[in-house]
């Protein structure tokens, strides 16, 4: 049986993150950017929403693959296969894995901000697998995505489930998709997209009527807590999210209770009752704006599979490189 191999790449930088949350939380508009949602328990959070009954996108896009995932491997297999994926923001890995067979993956790179969160998924797939290579590689890919040789040579599958691209701005996910491109090495990506819908349905999936939504956002203020030595206090702090109609995104902030004041070592702010702390975006895209973002990023011949109600979409495109043009007779 051959063993998962690891690496750590980017090491996080306390005093960079510190100073980075402190310019933010001072900023006119305060936010506090969407990562710092992920410590231990808004993991955990995370995970109950993708089972709220409200909360579409994740079981939305697993019937996407249960539905029409021989197709999507069929065309995958036409745009050069790519028996090497390289899953974004991995997390557990059960997405992939679920696909493994389906698309003949042979080698798995998992990629996330940290090994640890990897290292027990990859060690139970390597006991399921026992002959695929798998790899974990600790990097904030959001920054920058630029793979280890280790990742293999060839062209690569770049897979990004559950639309988390969507919690980048179009600017950013340009960006973020031509680095893919890159990286995908003439291969392809498969890349899952929550749809725009009516307002309702979005606002409904952000604020569930349990609550979990509301903690998992709550929970930011204890993690900065923890990060910055603040004195942020759940009470004085509520969870909002709308749709922003213009934007085509739900907006989450936290809206203070009451006039308050958080302090840190080092320096304080004041909010008045009803200000606001931008917590995150979720973009919802239509289709064929989309696309068109993937045609701009250098990806060719796109195709896109969605679900009865066209909530959300899963795109494949390729990454192959053109050929080089035939010289003039
Ligand atoms: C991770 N990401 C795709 C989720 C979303 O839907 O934007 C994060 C989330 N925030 C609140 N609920 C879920």
């Amino acid at each position: 049986m051959k063993t998962p191999c690891f690496l750590q790449i980017d090491h996080g930088d306390p005093a960079a993150w510190r100073a980075e949350l402190i310019h933010a939380l001072c900023a006119e508009t305060a936010s506090i950017a969407p990562k710092h949602f992920y410590d231990a328990l808004g993991a955990r959070l995370f995970s109950a929403i993708t089972e709220l009954p409200e909360y579409y996108p994740t079981r939305t896009e697993a019937a996407i693959f249960a539905r029409h995932g021989e197709a999507i491997a069929a065309a995958a297999a036409g745009m050069g296969g790519a028996s090497t994926w390289v899953d974004l923001g991995a997390g557990n890995c059960e997405k992939a894995a679920r696909l493994f067979a389906l698309f003949g993956v042979q080698r798995y790179v998992a990629v996330d901000i940290s090994v640890d969160y990897l290292a027990h998924a990859l060690e139970h797939l390597q006991r399921r697998h026992p002959a695929m290579d798998l790899i974990g590689i600790g990097m904030d890919f959001s920054r920058r995505l630029v793979l280890p040789a280790q990742s293999g040579d060839g062209p690569r599958l770049i897979f990004y489930a559950g639309s988390s691209i969507g919690n980048f701005d179009p600017a950013e996910s340009l960006r973020l998709l031509l680095q893919m491109h890159q990286a995908a090495q003439g291969g392809a990506l498969l890349i899952g997209v929550d749809l725009a819908k009516p307002a309702d349905i979005l606002e409904s999936a952000y604020d569930d009527s349990l609550g979990v939504t509301a903690a998992f956002n709550r929970n930011l203020l204890l993690h900065v807590n923890r990060l910055l030595g603040s004195d942020f206090r759940l009470d004085d702090w509520r969870h909002v999210a709308f749709f922003n109609r213009t934007a085509s995104r739900i907006e989450m902030h936290l809206e203070a209770n009451r006039e308050s004041t958080v302090r840190w070592t080092g320096g304080e702010r004041r909010f008045a009752k009803g200000q606001r702390i931008h917590t995150e975006n979720s973009y919802k895209w239509r289709v064929a704006d989309f696309a068109e973002l993937l045609a701009q990023a250098g990806f060719t011949g796109t195709r896109h599979w969605t679900d009865e109600r066209e909530w959300f979409a899963v795109f494949l495109a390729s990454a192959r490189r053109a050929t080089a043009r035939e010289p003039n007779s």
